[in-house]
């Protein structure tokens, strides 16, 4: 067991518990992958569907490559350039990684996260570490310890406390399809289409498939399900407006949320925020998004979750002044 490490994971997992897990990105819920009645409770506990499949952490690129068939050149790559780190590789499984993981799909998604307490965590536990945000299925995924906590029982998860997390959304994760040397964008985060591109050898391309598209639905089973929703109700509107003039005509009981002007700072504050607003006496929630970033690579990750979490989407360029 680690010196920075309070719990000991494996005593944890031993007594039927999960591990709520601090990384860069959100918090994740962890057990490990050759534990199937944790894996199934974590199911249970997020009442989550089983067609939507789990992320496999680990400590070392030795580790990712025990959990695969295949382990291309490209792979190497881009674990070497970018993990530890918000990056999940979507690769052919080896035979151990079991259908519930990976939704019955022939492929599973690794990631090594970067934050000093998952790592110690990752090293102290008997096999990586399966980790979903941990949320309930469709809500806001947690960015502090205090969020876990305020969800899940003491009894069924041991909470670590690794701060705020740097990022604050999910990682990005690509899919690498090696016969026809494709790399699918599956979905953004910190790390951009522009800096994935600066990775690729030749003889590879990258393909950004829609998210509503079939081909989208076949590689995610799940991911159209998936939302990033407060509580109450949230309109976006784009507008080069500020805010306060865009909603200066709505009445009482809605809440404006902001947002740094700067997209990394944006994304780290992005579900605190909704959720310090969710939490007021208030009936809705407005924000207000330049148009600018709709456009902007360090933007994707930001405007793709506000899409999910929006029940209202207003482009002003395109339907005029938002009337609330
Ligand atoms: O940053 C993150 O990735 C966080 C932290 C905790 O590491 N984890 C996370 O897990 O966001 P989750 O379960 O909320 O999202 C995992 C998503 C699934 O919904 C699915 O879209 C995709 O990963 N996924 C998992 N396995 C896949 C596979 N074999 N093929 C394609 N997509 C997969
Ligand atoms: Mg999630």
């Amino acid at each position: 067991m680690s010196d920075a490490l309070a719990v000991d994971p494996r005593a944890v997992f031993a007594a039927g518990r999960l591990i709520a897990l601090p990384t860069e990105t959100v918090y994740g819920l962890a057990a490990p992958i050759d534990r199937p009645d944790l894996v199934a409770r974590i199911f249970e506990l997020k009442g989550r569907p089983a067609s939507n499949p789990l992320i496999v952490h680990v400590g070392s690129i030795e580790q990712a490559r025990s959990c695969v068939s295949q382990w291309p050149e490209l792979a190497q790559r881009l674990a070497e350039r970018f993990w530890p780190g918000p990056l999940t590789l979507v690769l052919p499984k080896a035979a151990h990684i079991s259908d519930a993981i990976t939704a019955g799909q022939p492929t599973v998604a690794l990631r090594m996260p970067d934050h000093p307490l998952a790592l110690a965590i990752l090293n102290a536990s008997p096999a990586p570490l399966v980790a979903p945000s941990a949320n309930l299925f469709t809500r806001l995924s947690p960015t502090r310890a205090e969020d876990v906590r305020a969800v899940f029982e003491p009894a069924d998860v041991e909470v670590v406390d690794g701060g705020p997390c740097r990022v604050g959304i999910e990682s990005t994760i690509l899919g690498l399809d090696i016969d026809t040397r494709t790399l699918r964008w599956l979905r953004p985060g910190q790390i951009s289409q522009s800096d994935i591109t600066a990775e690729l050898p030749p003889g590879w391309k990258l393909k950004v498939i829609s998210e509503r598209s079939k081909e989208a639905i076949d590689v995610t089973p799940g991911r159209m399900q998936e939302h990033y929703r407060p509580a109450k109700p949230l309109t976006v509107v784009i507008s080069e407006r500020s805010a306060e003039t865009v909603f200066s005509d709505v009445g009482a009981g809605w809440r404006l949320v902001s947002l740094p002007q700067e997209a990394s700072a944006a994304a780290r504050r992005l579900y605190r925020a909704l959720r310090e607003a969710d939490q007021d006496h208030v009936a809705r929630l407005g924000l207000c998004l330049p148009p600018c970033c709709l456009d902007q690579p360090p933007w994707e990750g930001v405007v793709n979750r506000l899409r999910k979490a929006a029940s209202q989407w207003h482009d002003e360029r395109a339907l005029g002044p938002y009337r609330a």
